[in-house]
């Protein structure tokens, strides 16, 4: 991070009259939930076709279960932190006009932002992998089976196997023909549809992320630093 690209995005999203904002894990990591791809992230030590895709659910439901439950009990005690509250502030603020996430924590919604594209779920809440019934988390972590028909029970995330929420998905794509900046924060960009996205703007692109991304060449701007902080340090910037 430098103060000269601080300087330009803060310029952007003045000038901007429509900001969408597309956040991955990274976004999260200083609340203090692991990434995925990282060091510390999940996917170092499962492998994800092991536990997050259909055939998981439907073969080895005790690995699935056992891996959503330790992600769900990862979330215990963990609240959004500065980056998802400036967000939030710069939504109320008429800054940013939407936020598609890869996140299935909540925490956009918590920190206060209203238009929030889940296009990976929610690890909030649960139906019923069989007839569709929605359910509590607290049922699927306690492996209760449906009430209505036996059936298992699982979180509202999407599967590696499965299609995103279609009105979330929709909802992004249109939020993006709309926006003149999109701001990426927080993803390592590996995940296909979600990371087509930025390329869909006619308008600039910028991405804050640790490290690079796979996708860095292709942004206007590139900042390298944690989320919360380069998010403080623009937002310091607009007064
Ligand atoms: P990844 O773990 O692939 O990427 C997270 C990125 O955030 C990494 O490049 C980190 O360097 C960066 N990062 C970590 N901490 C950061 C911080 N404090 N500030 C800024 N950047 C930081 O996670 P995603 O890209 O979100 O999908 O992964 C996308 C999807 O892959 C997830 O939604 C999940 C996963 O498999 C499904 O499960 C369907």
């Amino acid at each position: 991070m430098t103060l000269e690209t601080v300087k330009t995005l803060a310029d952007w999203i003045q000038a901007a009259s429509s900001t969408v904002v597309l956040t991955g894990a990274g976004i999260s990591t200083e609340s203090g939930v692991p990434d995925f791809r990282s060091k510390s992230g999940w996917w170092r030590n499962v492998d994800p076709a092991t536990v997050a895709t259909a055939d998981a659910l439907q073969h080895n439901y005790p690995l699935f279960h056992a891996f959503y439950r330790a992600r769900i009990e990862a979330l215990k005690g963990l609240s959004p932190n500065v980056g998802h509250q400036i967000l939030a502030k710069w939504e109320a603020a008429g800054r940013v006009d939407a936020i598609a996430t890869q996140n299935v924590d909540g925490f956009h919604q918590m920190a206060g932002s209203r238009r929030v594209y889940e296009l990976h779920g929610s690890i909030r809440s649960a139906r019923c992998s069989n007839c569709g019934a929605s359910a509590s988390v607290e049922d699927f972590v306690a492996q209760r089976s449906c009430p209505h028909c036996g059936g298992r029970l699982r979180p509202n995330v999407v599967l590696f196997d499965e299609t995103l929420p279609q009105d979330a998905w929709q909802g992004a794509l249109e939020a993006i023909a709309r926006a003149d900046l999109v701001l990426v924060v927080g993803t390592s960009l590996n995940v296909s549809p979600a990371n087509t996205l930025p390329a869909l703007t006619r308008g600039k692109t910028a991405v804050i992320n640790l490290e690079p991304t796979r996708m860095d060449e292709a942004f206007d701007l590139v900042i390298h630093g944690k989320a919360g902080e380069v998010l403080a340090a623009v937002d310091g910037r607009m007064g």
